[in-house]
């Protein structure tokens, strides 16, 4: 049976990646922050101690507060800086991904946009993808398999949480509408379930929100 790990995986685009990959009978682990938090390295240091090996990982955490740059302390840096780099690196280190496996990433379209309010966010998830490119470089020899999803405005509590009016936003999208959850959920299973090996990078999944042509 497959092993899967998802982090983030009590609420929103987590929560639907858990429930697809049940769905076709993979026996998930999905943590909330009670159980793994990545904003503290013991937290991490712990839970990668209870789970030391999987076929899939889900590397997804909650969203920084919204700051201009401006608004940003030393304090949001280094919280940040654990939140969205140094727990997933440690997760990577320390979580082994078996042979034929798969590493997922949850980032944001910011990693390539990157918007005045989400300049924490932006910073690191950047900073992550370049180490997540290197890890999927290296776990290719393996066959492991490493996406990095990044998503556009979807309809979770995060978005709730960042905008005042979400139907005002709906409208102003490509799609007159948000993502939902279950489809990335739906992707990411369906990589799975179909062996899909040879995909890699950065996935646009934005519902054609992004202003870049390639
Ligand atoms: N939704 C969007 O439109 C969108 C767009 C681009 C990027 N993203 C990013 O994608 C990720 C998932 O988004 P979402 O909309 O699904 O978020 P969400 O609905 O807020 O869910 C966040 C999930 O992460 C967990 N979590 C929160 N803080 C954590 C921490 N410190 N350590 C470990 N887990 C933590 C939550 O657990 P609890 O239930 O315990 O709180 C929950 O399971 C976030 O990083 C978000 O910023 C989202």
């Amino acid at each position: 049976m497959t092993h899967a790990i998802v982090m983030g995986g009590s609420r929103g685009i987590g929560r639907a990646i858990a429930d697809a990959l049940r769905e076709i009978g993979a026996d998930v682990v999905a943590a909330s922050s009670t159980d793994v938090d990545t904003s503290d390295r013991q937290s991490v240091e712990a839970f990668a101690a209870r789970y030391p090996e999987t076929d899939v990982l889900v590397l997804n955490t909650g969203g920084p507060e919204p700051k201009t740059f401006a608004q940003t302390t030393p304090e949001d840096w280094d919280r940040c800086h654990d939140l969205l780099f140094t727990g997933f690196c440690s997760m990577l280190r320390r979580v082994r991904v078996r042979d034929g496996g798969y590493v997922f990433l949850i980032s944001s379209m910011v990693v390539r946009e990157p918007t005045p309010n989400l300049v924490l966010s932006a910073a690191y998830r950047a900073a992550f993808s370049e180490v997540f490119k290197v890890v999927s470089k290296e776990y290719a020899g393996r066959e492991i398999t490493c996406v990095n999803i990044a998503p556009g405005p979807f309809d979770t509590d995060r978005t709730r949480q960042l905008v005042k009016d979400v139907k005002e936003l709906a409208g102003s999208l490509p799609m007159g509408r948000l993502g939902r959850p279950e489809e990335i959920g739906a992707f990411v299973a369906g990589i799975v379930k179909d062996r899909t090996k040879y995909i890699s990078g950065i996935i646009d999944f934005d519902g054609a929100s992004s202003a870049r042509s390639i």
